[in-house]
């Protein structure tokens, strides 16, 4: 499967061209990732991708990290476009997307998000300081547009869900910070991987 090429789905024929509109703007990164998250029903109030989302599994990988369906990543702008599915109750740990911006809704089920501030940093394999600065749901009709290096984590309720997350660049390939939701250990990680799905019309 090419990554490069838009899924056939009619709403990515029609979301891929106005997302790389914006990046033929003259914008700050904050008035394009605002506006990507406007954009985002596009995708989320498709009645073709949601009938599509019913059909995705759990997309864990052998290690029980979540990994993202990968629908998409754009040839000459970077900005990806993934699928990540959550069963009940689950939960990450805290972790920012380091440099990249990330625009996130589901299409079913829903998240509680909770913001972190890191007080005291700490090397790998020792204790953070860290608060809670923020805390909402994120529903279908909500997007949580997420800026660099911001600190979160997200608890899944009692039904499963499936997201759609436009990032400004493909993640998995690169380190990200993590700390353990309840210790707040830090460590290091790739972040999720990335698997090519194709979603035919
Ligand atoms: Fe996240």
């Amino acid at each position: 499967m090419d990554v490069h090429k838009i899924p056939e789905l009619a709403c990515f024929q029609r979301f891929v061209p106005a997302m790389r509109e914006l990046w033929k703007l003259d914008l700050s990164e904050d008035e394009r990732w605002k506006r990507v998250g406007g954009l985002l029903p596009m995708l989320l109030d498709d009645p073709e991708l949601r009938a599509h989302a019913a059909t995705w599994d759990l997309t864990l990988g052998p290690d029980d990290k979540y990994t993202n369906l990968l629908f998409y990543e754009d040839p000459d702008y970077g900005f990806v476009i993934n699928g990540l599915v959550k069963g009940p109750s689950g939960v990450t740990p805290v972790h920012d997307h380091a440099h990249t911006w990330t625009a996130y809704s589901v299409i079913y089920g829903s998240e509680d998000v909770i913001r972190m501030q890191l007080d005291h940093d700490a090397p790998a394999g020792k204790i953070a300081k860290m608060r809670e600065t923020g805390h909402y749901t994120v529903k279908p009709g909500f997007v949580d547009v997420v800026p660099p290096r911001l600190l979160h984590m997200e608890r899944v309720g009692d039904a499963k869900t499936a997201a759609i997350i436009v990032r400004s660049a493909r993640v998995g390939g690169f380190d990200q910070r993590m700390w353990n939701n309840r210790t707040h250990e830090h460590f290091i990680d790739k972040g999720p991987r990335q698997v090519p799905f194709e979603l035919g019309a």
